[in-house]
C-alpha cells in the first residue's frame, strides 16, 4: 500500500469502493501471516521501514470486517476443551474482539513480540490466550498457531526461537516438501517415494497395517499430518469424528485442510510440546516424522504421544532404523550373488528412506536412530511393542520391486514374510512401528 499520494490516483477503488478496500485489505493481511508462519519477514499490508500506525489505526474501528472474523472457528471452538498452551499447558480461551483490538495495538507499538523476539507485523484477526493473556496464539482461516516460537509475548518473555534443526525441516517442508509440482505431486512424494504399480501397491499394503491397529472414538491425533499425501491415509481416521493433525510446517495444515475441511482440527504446532491437554485423544499416530526430530528429543516426542492419549488409547508411529540388519545382509548377499544384478542399476543412497535425490533437492534433516535407543527409552518407559510397517528399504524396493513377474514374486516373498514374523520384521528390517497400549 502506499501512501496518501497514490490514494488519489484515479480509478483507485479503495477510496470508492469500501467493501473492495475491506477484501484487498484482508488478502494482504494473510499473505503477511503465511510469511510469518513460514519463519519470513511478514509482507503484512505495512510500508517497509514506516511506523505502520495509520494502518494498524484501522483495527480499531468497531465497523471492519476484521472484527467480524474475531468469533471463534468451529473446529476450533468444538475442540477448546483439548487444547492448551505448549509452553505452560494452560486452557486456552478465545480473546474477545476487545482483547484483540488491544493485543494489535500492542502489536503495532512493539508492546508485544513473537517469542522469538521478532516483530509480528500482521494484525490478528482471532486468537486463543492463557488466562493472564501471558501467551497469545493466533488464530487464523481454522488453523491455531499453537507453536511456542509463535506465541505473542511481552518483550521480556521473548526468549525462545525454533531449535535450529527444527527450522531446517520447517523450512524444508514450507518451501519445497508439499510444494506441489506441474504434475500435482508434492515435491516431498516426487522425491522420496517409488514410481510403480508395484511399489505403490506395497505402500498401500504396508499402510493397511496401521488402520488395521486403529479403531474410532472423538479425537485422532495424527502428530506430523504434513499435507496428508497418500490417499489411504484419509482412511485411517474414518471411525473418529475429528483427525487433530498437528504440524510445523503452514502448508501442511492448508495441504491437510484442504483435504478434511471440517472433520480435521488444524494446529500449528511442535511435536516435542503438543498444545493438547494430558489424555485428550483416543488414538495417535506419527509417521515417518519422529527421526527428523533431533535425537535428543526423539524420546520427548515419544513421550508427548503418549502423555496426550487417554487411557486404553493407542500410539502408532512409524519410524525408519538408522541401520537394519536384514536390509544389510542383502546388500552384501547382493554382491556375492552376481544373479541378483538383473533385478535393477544401483541408485545413490540418500534421504530418509534411503532413496536417489536429485541435486536439485534442499537436504533434509534426519537422524534416524537404532534399537538399543528404542529397547532404552522408548520399550521400558511405555511398555511399547515392535511390529513391522515395512521390512525393506526404499533401495531395495528400487532394486527388487521392479514391474514383471521377478518384481510381483519379490513382493510376494517380502509380504510373506512380514506376516509370518511381524515382530521380527520389525526388530531387523527397515521400518518399524512402535505400538503404544495406554494403561
Ligand atoms: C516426512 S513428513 C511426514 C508426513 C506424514 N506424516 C506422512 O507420513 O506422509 C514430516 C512432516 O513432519 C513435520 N515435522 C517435522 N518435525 C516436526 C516437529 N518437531 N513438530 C511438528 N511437525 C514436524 C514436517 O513439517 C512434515 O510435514
Amino acid at each position: 500500500m502506499n501512501g496518501g499520494k497514490a490514494r488519489n490516483r484515479t480509478g483507485d477503488t479503495r477510496i470508492f469502493s469500501p467493501l473492495l478496500y475491506q477484501l484487498s485489505y484482508l488478502a494482504m493481511r494473510e499473505r503477511g501471516a503465511a510469511n510469518e508462519a513460514r519463519g519470513g519477514t511478514s509482507t503484512g499490508f505495512l510500508p517497509p521501514g514506516g511506523t505502520g500506525l495509520p494502518r494498524w489505526s484501522r483495527l480499531d474501528s468497531p465497523r471492519t470486517v476484521l472484527h467480524r472474523r474475531a468469533m471463534p472457528p468451529s473446529t476450533v471452538g468444538r475442540c477448546l476443551d483439548v487444547l492448551r498452551c505448549p509452553v505452560t499447558r494452560e486452557p486456552l480461551t478465545f480473546l474477545s474482539e476487545d482483547e484483540i483490538a488491544a493485543a494489535n495495538r500492542d502489536l503495532a507499538a512493539g508492546r508485544r513480540l513473537l517469542r522469538d523476539g521478532s516483530a509480528a507485523r500482521t494484525p490478528l484477526a482471532g486468537a486463543l490466550g492463557t488466562a493472564g493473556r501471558a501467551f497469545i496464539y493466533r488464530v487464523e482461516d481454522e488453523i491455531a498457531w499453537l507453536l511456542p516460537s509463535l506465541a505473542l509475548v511481552r518483550p521480556e518473555a521473548a526468549t525462545a526461537g525454533l531449535a535450529a534443526e527444527k527450522g531446517l525441516v520447517k523450512s524444508f517442508y514450507d518451501d519445497f516438501g508439499w510444494v506441489k509440482k506441474a504434475d500435482g505431486r508434492f515435491n516431498d512424494t516426487a522425491e522420496f517415494t517409488i514410481p510403480g504399480a508395484v511399489v505403490q501397491d506395497y505402500r498401500r499394503h504396508c499402510n493397511a497395517r496401521i488402520g488395521r491397529l486403529l479403531g474410532g472414538g472423538r479425537l485422532l491425533l495424527d502428530a506430523a499430518s504434513g499435507a496428508i499425501p497418500h490417499q489411504e491415509y484419509l482412511a485411517f481416521s474414518a471411525g473418529y469424528d475429528i483427525r487433530v493433525c498437528v504440524d510445523f510446517s503452514i502448508r501442511a495444515l492448508n495441504e491437510a485442510r484442504a483435504k478434511l475441511g471440517d472433520r480435521g482440527l488444524y494446529l500449528l504446532g511442535d511435536l516435542t510440546c503438543l498444545p493438547l491437554a494430558d489424555g485428550s485423544v483416543d488414538s495417535a499416530i506419527s509417521l515417518h516424522t519422529i527421526y527428523h526430530i533431533p535425537p535428543g528429543q526423539q524420546t520427548t516426542a515419544v513421550d508427548e504421544l503418549a502423555r496426550v492419549t487417554r487411557p486404553g488409547g493407542r500410539v502408532v508411529i512409524v519410524y525408519v532404523w538408522g541401520r537394519s540388519l536384514a536390509m544389510d545382509v542383502v546388500f552384501k548377499l547382493r554382491g556375492w550373488l552376481g544373479f541378483v544384478r538383473r533385478f535393477g542399476r544401483p541408485s545413490p543412497v540418500a534421504g530418509p528412506g534411503g532413496d536417489a535425490a536429485a541435486s536439485s533437492v534442499p537436504s533434509l534433516y534426519f537422524r534416524p536412530q537404532n534399537h538399543d535407543w528404542f529397547a532404552r527409552d522408548v520399550a521400558a518407559r511405555h511398555s511399547a511393542r515392535l511390529r513391522v510397517w515395512s521390512a525393506v528399504s526404499t533401495a531395495f524396493q528400487t532394486r527388487f520391486f521392479t514391474g514383471g513377474v521377478a518384481g510381483r514374486l519379490s513382493v510376494a516373498v517380502v509380504k510373506a514374510l512380514e506376516a509370518a514374523l511381524p515382530a521380527l520384521a520389525g526388530r531387523f528390517g527397515q521400518y518399524p512401528m512402535f505400538i503404544i497400549d495406554k494403561p
